[in-house]
C-alpha cells in the first residue's frame, strides 16, 4: 500500500547545527501517529518540514505518492494546525475559517457549504458570527482546527495543538480531536511533548531525542517493552523504577543481582542471551504487588516515606537500599509513613536493559 506520508533519509540543519539526521518514516494512510519527545528535540522542526515551512538539508519527503520535497505548503495536500491559534481579530469565526479558501479563489457555494460542514463537526455552528476574542480559549483552538479541516485534505498536521489550554479543556479537545480523526479517517501527525496524548491518540508512536527516532511501535508496545532506558524512563509516570545491577548465571539460570536482592529471571519476556554483566533492572509502579510474602514473588523490602492518594488509586514511595522507588496501588490505602513493606515484583512484566542502555 502506498504511504500517505514518506520521509526518507531526512536531515535538517540550522546552518552546521544538524536537528534532524537521516531519518526515516513510513506514515499509512489513516493513521494517527505521534511524534513524541522532550522540548528541543526537533519536533517542530519535522512537522515544519513536511509542510513545507522549513526547508530541508538532504532526503525527500513524499506525501500521498508526490515527491514534494520542493513544493510550496499550499501545494503539498496537507492542513496544519499550530499551537498560537493566531485567529485574525478582526474576522468573524465564519471568516476566520473561509479566509484560505477565499484566497484561494473557491466557488462560494463551496465555501460556504465546507464551513458549514466543518463548523457542525467542530461544534462551532452557533458561534460563527462571533469575533475570536468573543471565544473562550477551547473555542478558539477549536477554531484553529477547523481552519485545517475546511481545507479537506488526506494529511493533517498538528503542533502541540492543546499545550496552550488548561488541564480540563486539554482533556475535552484531545477526545474530540480522537472523534474526529475516528469520523474522518484522515492520516494525522501529531506532535506533543505530552506523553498521555501520545499514549492516548496514536495508533504509532516515534519517540524522539535529539533528532533521532528512538522507536516507533504502538503505545501498548511502548509501554510495556521500551526500546531503551531513554523510551522507558520518558514514559509512564509515575516513572519506571531503575534499580542497577548484574546478571549473574550461576548454574545456568540467569539472575538479576543487586544490594542484596536476587531475582530469577528465568520468567522475563525474553531469553536473555547476554552473559554475565552489568545490567538495569526497570518496573512499573503497578509491577509491584503490595504483599510479596503471599504472592510468592521476589520481594523489595522497605519502607514507606510518602504516599500519594489519587482518588481511585494511590502511589507508594519507600525507600530500598538507599533509592525511592514507587508502587501503584488501587483503591484506599490505610498505609502512612514509616511503615515497613515488602512488595512482590513480577518479573514477567518488568524490563532488563544492558550498560548501553537498550533493552534485553
Ligand atoms: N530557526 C532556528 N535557527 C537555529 N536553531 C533552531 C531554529 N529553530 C529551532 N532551532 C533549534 O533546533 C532544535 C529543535 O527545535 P524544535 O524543532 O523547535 O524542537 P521541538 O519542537 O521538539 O521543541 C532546538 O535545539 C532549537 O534550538
Ligand atoms: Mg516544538
Amino acid at each position: 500500500m502506498q504511504s500517505a506520508v514518506s520521509i526518507k533519509d531526512l536531515k535538517i540543519a540550522y546552518g552546521d547545527h544538524p536537528v534532524i539526521e537521516k531519518m526515516s518514516i513510513d506514515i499509512a494512510p489513516r493513521e494517527f501517529l505521534v511524534l513524541l519527545g522532550p522540548s528541543g528535540c526537533g519536533k517542530s522542526t519535522l512537522l515544519n518540514a513536511i509542510a513545507g515551512l522549513q526547508d530541508i538539508t538532504a532526503g525527500e519527503i513524499w506525501i500521498s505518492g508526490k515527491n514534494v520535497s520542493w513544493e510550496e505548503p499550499k501545494d503539498r495536500g496537507i492542513g496544519m494546525v499550530f499551537q498560537s491559534y493566531a485567529l485574525y481579530p478582526r474576522m468573524s469565526i465564519r471568516k476566520n475559517l473561509s479566509f484560505g479558501l477565499r484566497v484561494a479563489g473557491l466557488p462560494k457555494t463551496e465555501i460556504e457549504a465546507r464551513v458549514a460542514r466543518t463548523a457542525a463537526l467542530l461544534h462551532l455552528d452557533k458561534l460563527l458570527d462571533r469575533r475570536p476574542a468573543e471565544l473562550s480559549g477551547g473555542q478558539r483552538q477549536r477554531v484553529a482546527i477547523g481552519r485545517a479541516l475546511v481545507r479537506e485534505v488526506d494529511v493533517f498536521l498538528f503542533d502541540e495543538p492543546l499545550s496552550n489550554l488548561d488541564a480540563k479543556l486539554r482533556n475535552e479537545l484531545r477526545v474530540e480531536i480522537k472523534k474526529l480523526h475516528q469520523n474522518l479517517g484522515n492520516t494525522m501527525i501529531y506532535v506533543t511533548h505530552d506523553q498521555v496524548e501520545a499514549l492516548t491518540l496514536a495508533d504509532r508512536i516515534a519517540i524522539m531525542r535529539d533528532g533521532v527516532i528512538q522507536q516507533l511501535a504502538s503505545p501498548a508496545e511502548i509501554y510495556h517493552r521500551p526500546a531503551n532506558l531513554f523510551v522507558a524512563g520518558f514514559i509512564g509516570a509515575p516513572a519506571m523504577n531503575f534499580i542497577e545491577g548484574r546478571i549473574e548465571r550461576g548454574d545456568g539460570r540467569p539472575v538479576f543481582v543487586s544490594k542484596g536482592l536476587a531475582v530469577d529471571l528465568s520468567g522475563y519476556c525474553f531469553q536473555v542471551a547476554t552473559s554475565d554483566g552489568p545490567a538495569t533492572l526497570g518496573f512499573r509502579p503497578d509491577h509491584l504487588v503490595l504483599d510479596g510474602a503471599a504472592s510468592g514473588l521476589p520481594t523489595i523490602a522497605g519502607r514507606i516515606s510518602v504516599v500519594e492518594p489519587m482518588g481511585s488509586e494511590a502511589v507508594l514511595w519507600f525507600d530500598w537500599a538507599g533509592q525511592s522507588l514507587s508502587l501503584r496501588l488501587m483503591g484506599d490505602v490505610s498505609l502512612k509513613p514509616g511503615d515497613a513493606l515488602a512488595p512482590g515484583l513480577d518479573i514477567r512484566k518488568a524490563s532488563l536493559f544492558d550498560a548501553d542502555g537498550s533493552r534485553l
